[in-house]
């Protein structure tokens, strides 16, 4: 399979003095999507995007941005949107000439300002100062602005934390419509619930690891069978074992979730074919529930395998 990835990471990792803050990160983003990237507060993910943006430097690991060795930032980043902190933006300018002077400054031509007015759903305010939008507006102008240059990858941190909740309704409603027809999005959140909407893929992480990705319509089929098996050192041949059965396998601490399911009789099949090769399983269960319940048995999942 050789389909085209944005963004590839292998074993990403950021120490802080020592304290592992971003923890062998495994990353493939395919293009074209809207991926959530989320998980709970001090996650690693604002880091994990830092790193991607060549504004942090891992500390092992390596990746690829766009078919560009993340140590050379510069041969990708001109094809790159960003909107990481808070932009800056001149109070007293409207959001047009703010955008024109970033427009002037960036080479982009003038009549994209309007295009991007249009796209983010600012074209009536846009005449109006800066400094009399509200949060969710600036947070959009600031997305207009890194859109500006057409950038292939758009990466946006956390754009509706601090957002009323009819902010946050507009600004997922834009992460949707730009699957449409614009960049590869990968957009942060703390909150699952902000972002499962609006977005086609999933990367998931809990204290600088990697705890699901994929596409948000397998999470939410959300039939998958859990497996547990007697001696941990089978777990390889099981998990080959479900491979062949065409099943998608991630292991989870000492387990491993293999799905989708399709009938309502896979299960003693799996538990006939674990024995035919001498493996005994100590747990199987089908788990199916929704993304939100999901979510929280995943994180618990990975925080249990990360203390054994
Ligand atoms: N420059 C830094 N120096 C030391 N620790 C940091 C630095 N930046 C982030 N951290 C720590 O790394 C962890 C992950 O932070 P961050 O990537 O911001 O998580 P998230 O964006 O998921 O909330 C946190 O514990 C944070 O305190
Ligand atoms: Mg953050």
């Amino acid at each position: 399979m050789t389909k085209e990835l944005i963004v590839e990471t292998t074993s990403l990792t950021k120490a802080y003095r020592g304290r592992t803050v971003v923890d062998g990160l495994d990353l493939a983003l395919p293009a074209g999507v809207v991926c959530g990237f989320v998980g709970p507060n001090g996650a690693g993910k604002s880091t994990t995007l830092r790193m991607l943006l060549g504004l942090v430097r891992p500390t092992s690991g390596s990746g690829w941005v766009l078919g560009h060795d993340l140590s050379r930032p510069q041969d990708y980043l001109p094809d790159v949107g960003a909107l990481i902190e808070a932009p800056a933006f001149y109070p007293g300018l409207s959001g047009r000439a703010n955008l024109r002077v970033l427009a002037t400054l960036g080479g982009t031509p003038a009549a994209r300002v309007a295009e991007v007015l249009e796209r983010v759903g600012l074209a009536e305010r846009a005449d109006d100062a800066y400094k009399t939008y509200s949060l969710g507006m600036k947070q959009r102008l600031g997305i207009a602005a890194a859109l500006l240059p057409r950038p292939r990858l758009l990466v946006l941190d956390e754009p509706t934390n601090g957002l009323d909740p009819q902010g946050i309704r507009d600004m997922r409603g834009l992460l949707r419509s730009l699957a449409d027809d614009g960049p590869t999005v990968l957009v942060s959140s703390h909150l699952l619930g902000e972002v499962q909407q609006a977005c086609d893929w999933l990367v998931m992480v809990e204290a600088g690891r990697l705890v699901w990705s994929g596409p948000t319509a397998q999470l939410l089929t959300g039939s998958e069978a859990v497996l547990g098996c007697e001696h941990a050192g089978d777990l390889p041949r099981l998990a080959a074992l479900l491979e062949a059965r065409a099943l998608q396998v991630r292991r989870v601490g000492n387990r491993l979730h293999a799905g989708p399911l399709t009938g309502d009789d896979v299960l003693p099949g799996l538990n006939r074919a674990a024995a035919e090769i001498g493996i005994t399983l100590s747990e199987l269960r089908r788990q199916s529930a929704t993304l939100e319940e999901q979510y929280g048995t995943l994180l618990a999942d990975s925080l249990a395998g990360s203390l054994r």
